[in-house]
């Protein structure tokens, strides 16, 4: 893990006997340092430094934002450990999908029992889940022992919320509904040293039907393009070469700027950026998804030919229903407009399956879109009826047995397809970004491909980080064995 340090700002010089400032981060700060002292006190007390736990659930964005709590735990002092049995254990929920959530509340039943046996445990919930109040209902009413609950807007007050369940001494419940804020400049730790998420945007205005995050993730929110090429200039000096630039619709990026620029636009200035070797980006919504980007990326020596480009249904009727904003000619055409610019392009997606009122012919042209447009790799999902969203009051819902019948169909088309096209590049030598040692073989290393794909050859560990050419030998499904060229010069 590698720290990404802001302004250099020294705790220790901070008078934690004023009141706390009113302006952010310099507030978080404050609190950081508040903490800071608690940590020394447990420390003192039982010899060793309190110890906390963070479990992601979901998507990148979360994911990122988890390295931020972790920053700010560091930050505090507090050590990190693998460990479920640790003295503060915080999730970061998703609630994207029903299954999701369930696996909370059965992670919390078992966190429970571990919070008998050491009552000073702290347990925290943050995350998208939280900012729909009937979990915040329940978890008030029948989780008592949950410390500290906040949201997706807040999740850099995690030190704030902190200080005030130990001073409070009681469970700490802080949601907000929706932002404007966007607190630069707190500390991150990060997993990987040499690739790193950025968010460019925050939130999502499109209130697909059936999806939950407009509502727990709030209004669109692009973070200013110096602050974004800053934290990438940043990222590069401490040794990233790959970032992935993160947004719920990044197509729609700068909308709400007061000067606005366009998604491509930002990409053509991240591109400049001396020491950066590969980009890539997630999500596009393929209604936003303009000529202008295709030219960048066929012009870019730097961005990733990979685009991930969720179709949802194949039916526009179901489009339709779903709030999409395109039908599945639009999607295909536009398919064939990414690749006659760039040839070698990867597209991966996501479908759902079971849509409420999705007939058998609807699902054809699903399969009729994933034979058509050969994606590299799918996520499929089972329809999730989240309450809240205009789907959720939509008859006719689909049987379950139907729905399970259709999405094995679906998985197998998938599966088959990807095989094939994921082979495309075997016996060429391509770039490889070594990820680090190979989990199952010795004397070997892990990377990725441009496109993604994960490649096994033999190699040192202190390989990670660098980018090597290597002869893609074998492939196996999803994956390639590979041997890594004589470098000119050795
Ligand atoms: N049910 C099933 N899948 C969903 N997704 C979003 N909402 C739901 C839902 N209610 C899927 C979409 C989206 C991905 C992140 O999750 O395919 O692209
Ligand atoms: Fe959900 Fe649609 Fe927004 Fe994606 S674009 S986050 S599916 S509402």
């Amino acid at each position: 893990m590698s720290r990404e340090m802001y302004n250099e700002i020294d705790l220790a010089k901070i008078n934690l006997n004023a009141e706390p400032p009113t302006e952010e981060p310099a507030r978080q700060y404050y609190f950081m340092a508040k903490c800071r002292e608690w940590v020394r006190e447990f420390e003192r007390k039982n010899g060793r430094l309190p110890c906390f736990f963070t479990q992601t659930f979901g998507c990148q964005m979360n994911a990122r934002d988890s390295e931020k709590l972790t920053g700010i735990l560091l930050q505090m002092g507090f050590a990190e450990t693998e460990e479920e049995t640790a003295d503060f254990v915080l999730y970061n929920t998703c609630t994207v999908r029903e299954n999701a959530n369930q696996r909370v509340y059965g992670r919390l039943g078992y966190l429970n029992t571990l919070k008998k046996k050491n009552p000073h445990m702290m347990i925290a919930l943050c995350g998208c889940m939280t900012q729909e109040p009937e979990t915040v209902e329940k978890l008030k009413k029948s989780y008592r022992f949950v410390d500290v609950i906040f949201g997706t807007h807040n999740i850099f007050k995690l030190a704030e919320l902190m200080w005030r369940r130990l001073t409070e001494n009681r469970q700490v419940v802080e949601i907000w509904k929706d932002t404007e804020q966007i607190v630069e400049e707190l500390p991150v730790e990060r997993k990987f040293p040499f690739k790193s998420g950025v968010n460019i945007m925050f939130g999502c205005n499109n209130f697909c039907s059936y999806c939950i995050v407009p509502y727990v993730r709030g209004r669109e929110r692009s973070r200013k393009p110096e602050d974004i090429l800053d934290e990438i200039r940043r990222l590069v000096s401490e040794g990233v070469v790959e970032v992935m630039l993160l947004g719920q619709n990044v197509n729609s990026y700068g909308k709400n700027l007061d000067t606005p620029l366009t998604f491509a636009g930002l990409l053509r200035q991240v591109e400049c950026i001396e020491g950066l070797r590969r980009v890539r980006f997630m999500t596009s919504h393929p209604k936003d998804l303009s000529d202008e980007l295709i030219q960048v990326m066929k012009e870019s020596g730097k961005i990733c030919h990979h685009l991930h480009l969720p179709v949802q249904s194949g039916s526009s009727r179901i489009l339709k229903a779903m709030n999409r904003r395109y039908t599945k000619e639009q999607y295909l055409e536009l398919v064939d407009r990414i690749r006659a610019a760039v040839p070698d392009i990867s597209l991966t997606t996501d479908i759902i399956v079971g849509f409420p009122g999705e007939t058998e012919e609807d699902f054809q042209e699903t399969m009729d879109v994933v034979r058509k447009v050969e994606f590299d790799s799918a996520f499929t999902f089972i329809y999730s009826k989240r309450t809240g969203t205009p789907a959720a009051a939509m008859e006719d819902q689909v049987e379950p047995e139907v729905v399970k019948d259709r999405f094995d169909r679906l998985l197998a088309q998938v599966q088959q397809i990807s095989a094939r096209v994921c082979a495309r590049d075997l016996h060429t030598v391509r770039e490889v970004l070594v990820e680090g040692p190979d989990d199952h073989m010795e004397g070997y290393v892990t990377g990725r491909l441009g496109n993604n794909t994960l490649v096994h050859f033999p190699g040192d560990p202190s390989l990670t980080g660098t980018i090597l050419p290597v002869y893609l030998e074998e492939s196996r499904g999803f994956y390639y064995m590979g041997s890594p060229l004589p470098v000119a010069g050795t």
